[in-house]
């Protein structure tokens, strides 16, 4: 789910009207930025007006959800400009077509800022965007120095000189490739550099990212934008299939038609479902392993002290490497 249709997707869902609130103090929500609209090679930047009054929501469903917030709502007495970071694919300038990197909609806004809180020291920030990571960390008087890490030369020319930096220096290289030279050590860091909040972004960029980081940022301070989001889908998804196991009784014949029972399918397919595309069971391949080589049938409990250990695992390269890591392991192929 992009960051633009997950708005519009949820904005519509009026069920949701009686558990949203306003939010308390809507101007934290405006970013302050200022930067001019302009094209750099396949990137755009654009600024919209939204005017006075218009309602826009903060927490969207996903994220009550998913991510356990609740929903928010807020709105402004006076206008305010949003900015749209695209990236287009082809000849096409057409921004339907393109992917929408970031914007400072008051729900990016509110998502980075939460992300970021607790920061000081000396912070990497993985992905310039629009710049609005550097701004919050600018006005944040503990943090003492930022580096952030772009990829294309084209947003730094688009954003950078537009930003109002005392503590901040740019580095224009892939993220991975920096985290894998870099030498120096990082209180803090902050890395924003997808679209979708989907398990896949978090098997393929998210623990990766993790992993670099370890032993050149302090344990336990690495935030990643949404991983909250992507890890609850990943415990919901087992957390169904707990639920199928339980109703398959003993006999591990499921009771529930559709859907499967991860548990219990045939290893072929079993062996499928490790690798994307459908039926892709994602990291959580590694624990529905574990479990099928369990000795007998195990119980509901022993099944769900081990999901609490999976989880910490996720964000816990050691602890994946110890407990997960072989039971990922297929063909070669690991995380
Ligand atoms: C979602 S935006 C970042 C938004 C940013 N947090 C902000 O506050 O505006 C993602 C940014 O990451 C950059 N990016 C994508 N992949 C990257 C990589 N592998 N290394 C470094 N930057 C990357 C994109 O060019 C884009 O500028």
């Amino acid at each position: 789910m992009s960051r633009t249709s997950l708005f519009e997707t949820f904005a519509e869902l009026e069920a949701l009207a009686e558990l949203e609130e306003k939010h308390p103090r809507p101007w934290e929500l405006i970013s302050g930025l200022k930067l001019p609209v302009g094209v750099r090679g396949r990137w755009s930047l654009t600024r919209e007006e939204v005017p006075a009054g218009h309602v826009f929501t903060v927490n969207n469903l996903r994220d009550v959800v998913l991510g356990g917030a609740k929903g928010l709502k807020v709105k402004f007495d006076e206008a305010i400009e949003i900015h749209r970071l695209r990236e287009h694919n082809g000849r096409s300038m057409d921004p339907d077509k393109a992917a929408m990197w970031v914007s400072d909609h008051p729900a990016e806004v509110y998502s980075i800022s939460r992300a970021l809180e607790g920061f000081g020291g000396r912070v990497l920030v993985g992905g310039l965007g629009i710049g609005l990571a550097v701004a919050i960390l600018e006005s944040n008087t503990l943090v003492r120095e930022i580096v952030v890490v772009e990829r294309s030369p084209a947003v730094k020319a688009l954003v950078w000189p537009h930003l109002k930096t005392k503590r901040s220096r740019i580095v224009v290289q892939d993220l991975f490739k920096y985290l894998r030279t870099h030498r120096g050590h990082f209180d803090w860091a902050f890395y924003d550099i997808w679209i979708d909040e989907s398990e896949r972004t978090f098997a393929n960029t998210v623990m990766p990212l993790y992993r670099l980081s370890s032993g050149l940022v302090t344990p336990g301070h690495v935030r990643c934008w949404k991983s909250e989001v992507m890890l609850v889908q990943i415990r919901t998804d087992i957390e169904v299939q707990l639920t199928l196991y339980e109703a398959s009784g003993a006999s591990g014949t499921t009771t529930v038609t559709g859907g499967g029972n991860a548990f219990r399918i045939p290893e072929d397919r079993f062996r499928e479902a490790r690798h994307w595309p459908s039926p892709w069971l994602g990291l959580a391949w590694a624990y529905y392993n574990w479990a099928r080589n369990l000795a007998g049938h195990p119980s509901i409990e022993e099944l769900r002290q081990a999901l609490t250990r999976f989880m910490a695992a996720l964000t816990d390269p050691e602890a994946w490497d110890r407990d997960w890591a072989r039971w990922y392991a297929d063909e070669g192929d690991k995380c």
